[in-house]
Protein backbone atom coordinates (compact mmCIF):
# COMPACT_ATOMS: atom_id res chain seq x y z
CA UNK A 1 0.00 0.00 0.00
CA UNK A 2 1.16 3.43 -1.02
CA UNK A 3 -0.05 6.25 1.25
CA UNK A 4 -0.12 9.47 -1.35
CA UNK A 5 -0.55 12.74 0.75
CA UNK A 6 -1.81 16.50 -0.85
CA UNK A 7 -3.25 14.03 -4.18
CA UNK A 8 -4.93 17.32 -5.41
CA UNK A 9 -1.71 19.67 -5.45
CA UNK A 10 0.08 20.50 -8.11
CA UNK A 11 3.22 17.85 -7.47
CA UNK A 12 0.78 15.37 -5.61
CA UNK A 13 -1.69 15.20 -8.72
CA UNK A 14 1.18 14.09 -10.98
CA UNK A 15 2.68 12.00 -8.07
CA UNK A 16 -0.78 9.90 -8.12
CA UNK A 17 -1.11 9.68 -12.39
CA UNK A 18 2.59 8.11 -12.37
CA UNK A 19 1.30 5.55 -9.71
CA UNK A 20 -2.12 4.72 -11.44
CA UNK A 21 -0.03 2.68 -13.91
CA UNK A 22 1.05 0.53 -11.83
CA UNK A 23 -0.93 -2.13 -10.07
CA UNK A 24 0.26 -1.08 -6.59
CA UNK A 25 -2.94 -0.15 -4.53
CA UNK A 26 -2.98 3.21 -3.51
CA UNK A 27 -4.35 5.18 -0.68
CA UNK A 28 -4.64 9.07 -0.63
CA UNK A 29 -5.58 11.48 1.88
CA UNK A 30 -7.46 14.13 0.92
CA UNK A 31 -9.83 17.07 2.57
CA UNK A 32 -12.37 17.20 0.08
CA UNK A 33 -12.80 13.94 -2.25
CA UNK A 34 -14.51 15.74 -4.65
CA UNK A 35 -11.85 17.31 -5.42
CA UNK A 36 -10.19 14.45 -7.19
CA UNK A 37 -12.01 13.41 -10.50
CA UNK A 38 -13.86 10.57 -10.58
CA UNK A 39 -12.23 7.46 -12.52
CA UNK A 40 -9.31 7.88 -9.43
CA UNK A 41 -11.66 7.89 -6.69
CA UNK A 42 -13.02 4.88 -8.09
CA UNK A 43 -9.47 3.24 -8.15
CA UNK A 44 -8.00 4.56 -5.14
CA UNK A 45 -8.77 4.34 -1.30
CA UNK A 46 -9.60 7.44 0.29
CA UNK A 47 -8.69 8.74 4.23
CA UNK A 48 -10.65 11.89 4.04
CA UNK A 49 -9.05 14.71 6.11
CA UNK A 50 -5.99 16.74 6.77
CA UNK A 51 -2.61 14.49 7.15
CA UNK A 52 -1.56 17.11 9.45
CA UNK A 53 -4.17 15.41 12.02
CA UNK A 54 -3.01 12.45 13.99
CA UNK A 55 -6.39 10.79 14.13
CA UNK A 56 -6.10 10.75 9.92
CA UNK A 57 -2.71 10.05 9.30
CA UNK A 58 -3.29 7.24 11.97
CA UNK A 59 -5.89 5.50 9.95
CA UNK A 60 -4.25 6.06 6.71
CA UNK A 61 -0.45 4.33 7.65
CA UNK A 62 -2.33 1.12 8.50
CA UNK A 63 -0.73 -1.27 6.72
CA UNK A 64 1.29 1.37 4.70
CA UNK A 65 5.03 0.11 3.19
CA UNK A 66 5.70 3.77 1.62
CA UNK A 67 4.22 7.24 2.40
CA UNK A 68 4.67 10.54 -0.13
CA UNK A 69 5.49 13.27 2.42
CA UNK A 70 4.05 16.73 1.03
CA UNK A 71 4.04 19.62 3.48
CA UNK A 72 1.02 22.16 1.96
CA UNK A 73 2.06 25.71 1.99
CA UNK A 74 0.53 27.82 4.97
CA UNK A 75 0.82 31.01 4.40
CA UNK A 76 -0.85 32.20 7.85
CA UNK A 77 1.03 29.75 9.95
CA UNK A 78 2.64 31.66 13.28
CA UNK A 79 6.13 30.22 12.35
CA UNK A 80 7.93 28.19 9.37
CA UNK A 81 9.02 25.96 12.15
CA UNK A 82 4.98 25.20 12.89
CA UNK A 83 4.04 25.15 9.03
CA UNK A 84 6.60 22.60 8.55
CA UNK A 85 8.11 20.58 12.10
CA UNK A 86 4.70 21.18 13.55
CA UNK A 87 2.79 19.73 10.65
CA UNK A 88 4.72 16.72 10.27
CA UNK A 89 4.86 15.80 13.93
CA UNK A 90 1.73 13.43 13.85
CA UNK A 91 3.19 11.33 10.55
CA UNK A 92 5.95 11.14 12.25
CA UNK A 93 4.34 9.70 15.30
CA UNK A 94 2.22 7.28 12.86
CA UNK A 95 5.16 5.97 10.87
CA UNK A 96 6.69 4.65 14.15
CA UNK A 97 2.80 3.04 15.41
CA UNK A 98 2.69 1.58 11.70
CA UNK A 99 6.00 0.47 11.33
CA UNK A 100 5.93 2.60 7.75
CA UNK A 101 8.89 1.12 5.60
CA UNK A 102 9.53 3.94 3.18
CA UNK A 103 8.79 7.52 3.09
CA UNK A 104 9.66 9.91 0.06
CA UNK A 105 9.44 13.88 0.86
CA UNK A 106 9.58 16.86 -1.14
CA UNK A 107 11.81 19.24 0.40
CA UNK A 108 14.55 21.88 -0.55
CA UNK A 109 18.31 21.95 -1.49
CA UNK A 110 20.24 23.76 0.82
CA UNK A 111 21.06 20.44 3.35
CA UNK A 112 25.12 21.06 4.85
CA UNK A 113 25.07 24.50 4.11
CA UNK A 114 25.19 26.85 7.76
CA UNK A 115 22.29 30.08 7.25
CA UNK A 116 18.82 30.89 7.87
CA UNK A 117 16.98 30.26 5.16
CA UNK A 118 13.63 30.24 6.24
CA UNK A 119 11.36 28.00 4.71
CA UNK A 120 14.20 25.84 3.14
CA UNK A 121 15.73 25.49 7.11
CA UNK A 122 12.27 24.49 8.17
CA UNK A 123 11.76 21.81 5.42
CA UNK A 124 15.01 20.34 6.37
CA UNK A 125 14.10 19.81 10.28
CA UNK A 126 11.38 18.63 8.69
CA UNK A 127 13.10 16.10 6.91
CA UNK A 128 15.39 15.71 10.01
CA UNK A 129 11.93 14.50 12.12
CA UNK A 130 11.16 12.45 9.93
CA UNK A 131 14.52 10.55 9.88
CA UNK A 132 14.63 9.97 13.23
CA UNK A 133 11.82 7.72 13.40
CA UNK A 134 14.24 5.35 11.49
CA UNK A 135 12.17 4.49 8.69
CA UNK A 136 14.19 4.27 4.59
CA UNK A 137 13.85 7.88 3.63
CA UNK A 138 14.40 9.92 0.72
CA UNK A 139 14.15 13.37 0.66
CA UNK A 140 13.63 15.06 -2.68
CA UNK A 141 15.49 18.26 -3.00
CA UNK A 142 14.38 21.16 -5.24
CA UNK A 143 15.41 24.58 -6.14
CA UNK A 144 12.68 27.16 -7.25
CA UNK A 145 9.75 25.28 -9.49
CA UNK A 146 9.53 26.56 -13.32
CA UNK A 147 5.73 26.16 -12.05
CA UNK A 148 6.10 28.97 -9.56
CA UNK A 149 6.15 31.24 -13.32
CA UNK A 150 2.18 30.61 -13.61
CA UNK A 151 1.20 32.54 -10.34
CA UNK A 152 2.68 35.70 -12.46
CA UNK A 153 0.45 34.51 -15.69
CA UNK A 154 -1.43 37.77 -15.36
CA UNK A 155 1.40 40.07 -15.47
CA UNK A 156 3.17 38.06 -17.67
CA UNK A 157 -0.35 38.16 -20.16
CA UNK A 158 -1.01 41.77 -19.69
CA UNK A 159 2.02 43.54 -19.15
CA UNK A 160 4.77 41.47 -20.60
CA UNK A 161 6.37 41.40 -17.09
CA UNK A 162 7.42 39.00 -14.27
CA UNK A 163 9.23 39.96 -11.21
CA UNK A 164 11.42 38.69 -8.04
CA UNK A 165 13.51 39.57 -5.29
CA UNK A 166 16.29 37.40 -6.85
CA UNK A 167 19.28 39.14 -9.11
CA UNK A 168 18.50 38.99 -12.66
CA UNK A 169 21.68 37.27 -13.91
CA UNK A 170 22.16 34.98 -11.29
CA UNK A 171 21.96 31.65 -12.61
CA UNK A 172 20.57 29.22 -10.35
CA UNK A 173 18.89 25.30 -11.17
CA UNK A 174 15.40 25.09 -11.50
CA UNK A 175 12.85 22.19 -12.26
CA UNK A 176 9.51 21.43 -13.46
CA UNK A 177 7.13 19.86 -11.21
CA UNK A 178 6.69 16.74 -13.69
CA UNK A 179 10.25 15.77 -12.91
CA UNK A 180 9.77 15.80 -9.05
CA UNK A 181 6.56 13.67 -9.64
CA UNK A 182 8.25 11.46 -11.76
CA UNK A 183 11.54 10.72 -9.25
CA UNK A 184 8.99 10.62 -6.48
CA UNK A 185 6.86 8.09 -8.06
CA UNK A 186 10.30 5.93 -8.98
CA UNK A 187 11.12 5.86 -5.11
CA UNK A 188 7.68 4.91 -4.32
CA UNK A 189 7.49 1.72 -6.66
CA UNK A 190 10.88 0.98 -6.09
CA UNK A 191 11.02 -1.78 -2.84
CA UNK A 192 15.05 -2.45 -3.26
CA UNK A 193 16.41 1.03 -1.69
CA UNK A 194 17.00 1.29 2.01
CA UNK A 195 18.62 4.00 4.75
CA UNK A 196 18.41 7.75 4.37
CA UNK A 197 19.47 10.64 2.24
CA UNK A 198 18.25 13.32 -0.68
CA UNK A 199 18.13 12.87 -4.10
CA UNK A 200 18.44 16.17 -5.84
CA UNK A 201 15.95 17.43 -9.05
CA UNK A 202 17.92 19.85 -10.41
CA UNK A 203 16.31 20.37 -13.92
CA UNK A 204 18.35 20.11 -17.24
CA UNK A 205 20.39 23.52 -16.98
CA UNK A 206 21.16 26.63 -14.62
CA UNK A 207 19.73 29.95 -15.90
CA UNK A 208 18.90 33.20 -14.12
CA UNK A 209 15.71 35.19 -14.52
CA UNK A 210 16.63 37.13 -17.97
CA UNK A 211 17.60 33.55 -19.38
CA UNK A 212 14.02 32.75 -18.86
CA UNK A 213 12.59 36.13 -20.22
CA UNK A 214 14.99 35.55 -23.55
CA UNK A 215 13.26 32.15 -23.95
CA UNK A 216 9.50 32.77 -22.54
CA UNK A 217 9.52 35.97 -25.13
CA UNK A 218 11.09 33.06 -28.32
CA UNK A 219 8.26 30.29 -27.14
CA UNK A 220 5.75 33.14 -26.73
CA UNK A 221 6.44 35.29 -29.24
CA UNK A 222 6.46 38.53 -27.61
CA UNK A 223 8.66 40.47 -25.63
CA UNK A 224 8.43 39.16 -21.69
CA UNK A 225 11.09 41.16 -19.27
CA UNK A 226 12.28 39.74 -16.05
CA UNK A 227 11.93 42.91 -13.28
CA UNK A 228 13.97 42.31 -9.81
CA UNK A 229 12.04 43.79 -7.14
CA UNK A 230 12.90 44.81 -3.53
CA UNK A 231 12.78 42.75 -0.37
CA UNK A 232 10.92 45.77 0.74
CA UNK A 233 8.34 45.80 -2.13
CA UNK A 234 8.07 41.73 -2.10
CA UNK A 235 7.27 42.22 1.63
CA UNK A 236 4.58 44.73 1.17
CA UNK A 237 3.31 42.28 -1.46
CA UNK A 238 3.08 38.94 0.79
CA UNK A 239 1.31 40.96 3.54
CA UNK A 240 -1.41 42.88 1.22
CA UNK A 241 -1.93 38.84 0.66
CA UNK A 242 -2.52 38.23 3.95
CA UNK A 243 0.95 36.18 5.02
CA UNK A 244 1.58 36.16 8.42
CA UNK A 245 4.31 38.25 9.31
CA UNK A 246 6.41 35.10 9.90
CA UNK A 247 6.12 33.31 6.87
CA UNK A 248 6.95 36.34 5.18
CA UNK A 249 10.17 36.54 6.71
CA UNK A 250 10.32 32.89 6.41
CA UNK A 251 10.23 33.55 2.40
CA UNK A 252 12.20 36.02 2.45
CA UNK A 253 14.95 34.74 4.62
CA UNK A 254 14.52 31.61 1.86
CA UNK A 255 15.04 34.35 -1.35
CA UNK A 256 18.29 36.17 0.24
CA UNK A 257 20.09 32.62 0.72
CA UNK A 258 18.94 31.93 -2.90
CA UNK A 259 20.49 34.55 -3.78
CA UNK A 260 23.77 33.97 -2.08
CA UNK A 261 23.86 30.59 -3.69
CA UNK A 262 22.28 27.69 -1.25
CA UNK A 263 20.72 26.07 -4.22
CA UNK A 264 23.99 25.60 -5.76
CA UNK A 265 25.60 24.30 -3.13
CA UNK A 266 24.59 20.49 -4.55
CA UNK A 267 27.00 19.38 -7.16
CA UNK A 268 25.25 18.73 -10.58
CA UNK A 269 25.13 14.99 -11.59
CA UNK A 270 23.91 13.11 -14.18
CA UNK A 271 21.43 11.58 -11.56
CA UNK A 272 20.29 14.66 -9.86
CA UNK A 273 20.38 16.50 -13.96
CA UNK A 274 15.78 15.83 -14.88
CA UNK A 275 15.03 16.09 -18.63
CA UNK A 276 12.24 18.97 -18.77
CA UNK A 277 13.82 21.78 -20.26
CA UNK A 278 12.55 25.77 -19.57
CA UNK A 279 11.48 25.63 -22.77
CA UNK A 280 9.76 22.99 -23.37
CA UNK A 281 7.90 23.51 -19.97
CA UNK A 282 7.17 27.11 -21.32
CA UNK A 283 5.79 25.36 -24.32
CA UNK A 284 3.82 22.71 -22.94
CA UNK A 285 3.08 24.29 -19.75
CA UNK A 286 2.78 27.89 -19.84
CA UNK A 287 1.50 29.29 -23.60
CA UNK A 288 -1.52 26.87 -23.05
CA UNK A 289 -1.97 28.55 -19.65
CA UNK A 290 -0.91 32.52 -20.90
CA UNK A 291 -3.42 31.58 -24.27
CA UNK A 292 -6.05 30.33 -22.18
N1 LIG B 1 7.49 26.27 -5.02
C1 LIG B 1 8.78 26.00 -4.94
O1 LIG B 1 9.62 26.57 -5.65
C2 LIG B 1 9.24 24.94 -3.96
C3 LIG B 1 10.58 24.56 -3.92
C4 LIG B 1 10.99 23.53 -3.06
C5 LIG B 1 10.03 22.91 -2.25
N2 LIG B 1 8.73 23.31 -2.30
C6 LIG B 1 7.74 22.62 -1.45
O2 LIG B 1 6.71 22.09 -2.26
C7 LIG B 1 5.52 21.98 -1.47
C8 LIG B 1 4.33 22.54 -2.24
O3 LIG B 1 3.99 21.62 -3.26
P1 LIG B 1 2.86 21.93 -4.36
O4 LIG B 1 3.30 23.12 -5.16
O5 LIG B 1 2.56 20.67 -5.07
O6 LIG B 1 1.64 22.36 -3.43
P2 LIG B 1 0.19 22.87 -3.86
O7 LIG B 1 -0.02 22.71 -5.33
O8 LIG B 1 -0.03 24.20 -3.24
O9 LIG B 1 -0.75 21.80 -3.16
C9 LIG B 1 -1.02 21.83 -1.81
C10 LIG B 1 -1.82 20.57 -1.46
O10 LIG B 1 -2.00 20.53 -0.06
C11 LIG B 1 -3.39 20.41 0.26
N3 LIG B 1 -3.62 21.20 1.48
C12 LIG B 1 -3.63 22.55 1.61
N4 LIG B 1 -3.79 22.89 2.90
C13 LIG B 1 -3.89 21.72 3.59
C14 LIG B 1 -4.07 21.39 4.96
N5 LIG B 1 -4.17 22.35 5.91
N6 LIG B 1 -4.16 20.09 5.31
C15 LIG B 1 -4.07 19.12 4.38
N7 LIG B 1 -3.88 19.36 3.07
C16 LIG B 1 -3.79 20.64 2.69
C17 LIG B 1 -4.14 20.92 -0.96
O11 LIG B 1 -5.33 20.18 -1.07
P3 LIG B 1 -6.82 20.73 -0.93
O12 LIG B 1 -6.78 22.24 -0.91
O13 LIG B 1 -7.51 20.11 -2.12
O14 LIG B 1 -7.28 20.14 0.37
C18 LIG B 1 -3.17 20.49 -2.08
O15 LIG B 1 -3.39 19.12 -2.41
C19 LIG B 1 5.78 22.73 -0.17
O16 LIG B 1 6.08 21.81 0.85
C20 LIG B 1 7.00 23.56 -0.50
O17 LIG B 1 7.79 23.85 0.63
C21 LIG B 1 8.32 24.29 -3.13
Amino acid sequence: MIVVTAPTGLIGQQVLNNLLNSDEPIRVIVRDPSRLPAHIRERVEIVQGSHGDLDVVTRAFAGAHSVFWLVPPDPRAESVEAAYVGFSRPAAEAIVRHGVERVVSISALGRGVQVNAGYVSASLAMDDLIASTGVNFRALTMPTFMDNILRQVGSIKSQGVFFDPTSADLKLPTCATRDIAAAAARLLLDHSWSGQGHVAVLGPEDLSFNDMAHIMSEVLERPIRFQQISSEAFKAMLLEHGMSDAMTQGMLDMMMAKNEGIDKAEPRTPESTTPTSFRQWCEEVLKPAVLA
